[in-house]
């Protein structure tokens, strides 16, 4: 069996029309334009339309750009990996929905839980895929619809002034072009600190890692997916340690992308173009600097979009690739680090 590189075929990306700037948010709780910007660089997020979008929706559209610049259709896809935290559904998940929107052949879809790091945690099980020669046409997404579950109320200010919705796309082909390609991928978990990043209810866990949290009704089965109380005390919204993500962030990064490079006998002057996840301006700098790169190695966006969570890496991608800053046989580094904690990387040679 013969082993093949995967490649990047297409890629697109989709964010909603709706902008809004950090002074839009104090119309809602109180933050300041300053506070946003010095903590995280951010200066405005895109919003799905409420009743009218959804996180599928958002991936059709990326897809669609994805799969035409791929010079393929729909109905060649032979597999969906999608990746997302705020499913359109709490089950079933979106690939399915996409696979019937989108008029695709019976194909396999899967769905990908990782959060921030969702978007490399699917390029890496797509390229395996192609790799064994199994499939020779997947589509990866990563879309966040993330308004729908954050509170714009003060007491969740801290959350809700990073995060924003979008989609990106890419679709991912067999090479047969020595040296191109997806060359490694690495994936870590790690967790320990899995409640410092979370959304608790609804859930099974049943108050199994969270003893002091409100508690669920006496009764002999049921009763424990969501209670009023629950949704009174505010606890079925996303919870976040800033500080602890920061910390644990700062470390993960760089080493997940010096460990793709020693993987392939590359170093940091070798990188082309790192696109890591965008979860804050803060943390992108402190990774570039720890890993001594120059402000043209390393692409951010998080000013224009907020952290759109397992959209971030593609539609970053995508916006690089289409302002000219990735070129043929350029080395791309792809990096993230989200809730779980899970991280990983993925070395390309365009
Ligand atoms: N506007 C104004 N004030 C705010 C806001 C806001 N939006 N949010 C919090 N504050 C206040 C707090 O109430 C607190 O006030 P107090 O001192 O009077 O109690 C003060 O600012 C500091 O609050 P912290 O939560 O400690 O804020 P911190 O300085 O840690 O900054 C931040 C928060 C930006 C989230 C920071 O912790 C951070 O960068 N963490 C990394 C996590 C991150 O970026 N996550 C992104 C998503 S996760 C991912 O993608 C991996």
């Amino acid at each position: 069996m013969s082993i093949y590189r995967s490649k990047i075929a297409g890629i697109g990306y989709y964010v909603p029309a709706n902008v809004y700037t950090n002074n839009d948010l104090t119309r809602f709780m109180d933050t300041s334009d300053e506070w946003i910007r010095e903590r995280t660089g951010i200066r405005e997020r895109r919003f799905a339309d409420r009743l009218g979008e959804t996180t599928t929706t958002m991936a059709i559209e990326a897809a669609k750009i994805a799969i035409e610049r791929a010079d393929t259709t729909a109905e060649a896809i032979d597999f969906i990996v999608f990746a997302t935290l705020s499913p359109d559904y709490y089950f079933p998940g979106c690939g399915v929905l996409l696979q019937r929107e989108m008029g695709m052949r019976e194909i396999g879809a899967l769905d990908i839980r990782n959060q921030c790091s969702g978007f490399v945690y699917a390029l890496s099980v797509a390229d395996q895929f192609i790799r064994t020669g199994m499939y020779k046409n997947v589509l990866v997404v990563g879309s966040e619809k993330h308004s729908f579950a954050m509170d714009f109320e003060t007491r969740s200010r801290n959350i809700s002034v990073i995060f924003g919705d979008g989609a990106g796309a890419v679709v991912l082909q067999p090479t047969e072009e020595a040296g191109k390609g997806i060359l490694s991928t690495h994936l870590h978990s790690d967790g320990a600190e899995a409640e410092s990043l979370a959304m608790y209810y609804p859930g099974a866990h049943a108050n199994k890692w969270l003893p002091n949290k409100p508690g669920f009704p006496d009764q002999e089965l049921g009763g424990l997916f969501l209670t009023t109380e629950h949704l009174e005390h505010g606890e079925a919204l996303p919870f976040m340690d800033g500080p602890a993500v920061f910390k644990k962030a700062i470390v993960k990064f760089p080493e997940v992308v010096r460990e793709a490079l020693t993987a392939n006998d590359l170093t940091t002057d070798d990188i082309d173009l790192l696109v890591p996840h965008q979860a804050n301006l803060r943390i992108s700098q402190y990774v570039q600097q720890t890993l001594g790169l120059r402000d043209d190695q390393v692409f951010n966006n998080i000013q224009k979009y907020g952290n759109t969570t397992a959209a971030s890496v593609p539609i970053a991608l995508c916006e690089a690739w289409e302002a000219g800053k990735i070129a043929e046989d350029d080395l791309v580094c792809l990096a993230a680090f989200g809730s779980g904690f899970t991280w990983g990387s993925a070395l390309i040679r365009w």
